[in-house]
């Protein structure tokens, strides 16, 4: 008898039930007897010992949907070591719900923060096997994580939208994108929409620069202007900033965010109208895509293929097409940036998207 767990942790994304209902499938088609163990809302399923026994029809008709069976939640990583309001090691719970139940294996999906707990497991002896997940695609060891190509699509439509108004109104429109601290999503969903600015954490924008562009645009007979902006965009001035400087900053700022400042500032530089647009959790929810549920379906069945060959302590990577096993010690605790000198910025400012700086 096979007996494996499961969990979903930290922020969801559309394709985390494809995932799962890959390494289910990969092990219920080729392994006798497997029990599967669904911890319910991420790590605190396996500290609290809440989970559901499920069988391979749980993971039909799955493929689909978005969110996820299992439940999330987020737990910091750095508060895993500190006990609960109870006095409870966590570490040493989910150790012990493991060793209780008799698990052969665990399998965590996540992203960066959940692969660090996942990697600290591995360190205390447990069987893990990591499925990179976020819409941030920040993870370090893999080309992509799954999450990633279905949030591309719903930022673009929402920046293909704002297209068609924009031009109506003759209006400067921010559409602010998701990403948390990496702008591969604002990047992707950018060019995709063809955004005239794009402003990522990794470039750090000047606004005179972002200022030229819009002047530069309406001196061509263009309109309108759109600006893609991450999330964790930063200002040159801002960057310069210590961490704690830059905290304090964001905090005491009356903005609700920093897409709301730079409309301001151009409104006060242009004496144009500028308009904010935030899709926000819009671009975690609905369906996978298609590229998402060949990409889950495909490190699901890897995962499958690690735990019956007894390879544990990996994430389940893919890299040039190809699924990879790569030790969690290799990669937990990396953040996987955009490289302002890549080839792509270099091409997209080659086509004339301004990034601001
Ligand atoms: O990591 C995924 C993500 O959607 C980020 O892009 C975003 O910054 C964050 O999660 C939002 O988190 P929450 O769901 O806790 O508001």
């Amino acid at each position: 008898m096979m007996k494996i767990g499961m969990l979903t942790s930290g922020g969801d994304c559309q394709a985390l039930n494809a995932a799962m209902r890959g390494v289910v499938k990969g092990l219920t088609t080729n392994v006798d007897e497997l029990e599967i163990y669904g911890f319910e809302n991420g790590y605190k399923g396996l500290i609290y010992e809440q989970y559901r026994i499920l069988t391979a029809s749980d993971f039909s008709g799955i493929l689909t949907r978005g969110g996820t069976i299992l439940g999330s939640s987020r737990q910091p990583f750095k508060q895993m070591r500190v006990p609960d309001e109870n006095g409870l090691d966590k570490v040493e719970a989910m150790k012990s719900t493991y060793r209780k139940l008799g698990l052969d294996c665990l399998v965590i999906l996540g992203g960066n923060g959940t692969q660090k707990t996942a990697n600290l497991l591995r360190e205390e002896g447990l069987n893990i096997i990591h499925l990179p997940k976020t819409i941030d695609n920040d993870i370090y060891g893999t080309d992509v994580t799954f999450g990633f190509q279905s949030a591309i699509n719903i930022a673009t439509e929402t920046i293909d939208c704002i297209h068609t108004t924009a031009a109506s109104h003759n209006r400067v429109f921010i559409v602010e994108v998701m990403g948390h601290k990496v702008g591969w999503l604002t990047l992707y969903a950018g060019v995709a929409g063809g955004a005239d600015i794009i402003l990522l954490p990794e470039i750090p924008y000047d606004i005179d620069k972002v200022v030229e562009a819009i002047h530069k645009r309406t001196k061509d007979g263009k309109g309108f202007t759109i600006l893609a902006v991450a999330e964790g965009a930063i200002s040159k001035e801002d960057a310069e900033l210590s961490k704690k400087q830059y905290k304090a900053k964001v905090a005491s700022r009356k903005y609700p965010s920093v897409s709301y400042e730079i409309a301001d500032q151009i409104q006060e530089k242009c004496g144009v109208e500028v308009r904010v647009a935030v899709p926000g959790h819009t671009q975690r929810g609905g369906s996978p895509c298609p590229y998402d549920r060949v990409l889950c379906t495909r490190l699901g069945s890897a995962a499958a293929k690690a735990i019956m060959d007894g390879k544990f302590g990996y994430m389940i990577a893919m890299i040039n097409n190809k699924t990879k096993c790569v030790p969690l010690e290799d990669v937990a605790g990396k953040l996987k940036t955009v490289d302002p000198d890549s080839q792509m910025i270099q091409e997209a400012k080659r086509i004339g998207i301004s990034f601001g700086d």
